[in-house]
């Protein structure tokens, strides 16, 4: 039984459709353990409690320096000693420390497909709005494992979704979520809770 824990800072929909998937067995051989939000007002913390999954607010605010964040951050992650950690709309960091504790046992969703409108400054709406403006015809979701840099892991599963006339980065990025990224990461969970991702020469093969 694979014991993950998912990290969040906002609505959690990613977070709701992980627990779906576990709760009709499309991700089989997983538990969520927990989840962990940096921001207290966040939904997802609602949705976890609605299902009785133990949930915890743990900020950068509330400490002086980042590297006490850090600290007790890792500490929190450690408590609830996960097998995978999941970021769904994470916003915050990952410090180096975990980086390494966790290698290749914490996976990201990125709303864009990877290379294109990542790194630095690309997150939420930002992502949709620069595709757009570049008029790409073409977006998608990402889901990867985490390294040392930004949306720079190996990559586990992607699925593009066509660009429709009319939209605004709001409707594409709900379209982005509905048709990619809510099927991507719970299927990514369930091939690595079932043994199915390797990771080679930094990419994976999926067996
Ligand atoms: C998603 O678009 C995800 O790809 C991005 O942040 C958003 C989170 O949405 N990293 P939610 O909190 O899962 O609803």
């Amino acid at each position: 039984m694979l014991n993950i824990i998912v990290l969040v800072s906002g609505g959690g929909t990613n977070l709701q459709a992980i627990i779906d998937a576990v709760e009709t067995g499309k991700i089989s051989n997983t538990r969520i353990s927990g989840v962990i939000s940096n921001n207290k007002n966040a939904y997802a913390l609602v949705r976890a409690q609605k299902h009785g999954i133990e949930n915890l607010c743990i900020s950068p605010k509330d400490f002086e320096t980042r590297a006490q964040f850090n600290e007790k951050f890792l500490e929190a992650v450690d408590g609830m000693k996960p097998d995978l950690i999941v970021l769904a709309g994470f916003l915050v960091v990952i410090p180096p420390k975990m980086t390494e504790r966790y290698r290749n046992r914490i996976i990201n969703i990125h709303p864009s497909l990877i290379p294109s409108f990542c790194g630095t400054g690309y997150y939420g709406l930002k992502v949709h709005e620069a595709a757009l403006l570049r008029g790409v015809k073409v977006v998608g979701a990402t889901v990867h494992f985490v390294d040392e840099g930004t949306d720079t892991g190996p990559i586990i599963l992607q699925k593009a979704v066509e660009v429709e006339p009319g939209d605004t980065p709001e409707i594409l990025q709900r379209r982005v979520m509905e048709q990619a990224e809510w099927k991507i990461l719970p299927r990514a969970i369930d091939l690595i809770a079932n043994g199915k991702v390797k990771v080679e020469d930094g990419k994976t093969v999926i067996l």
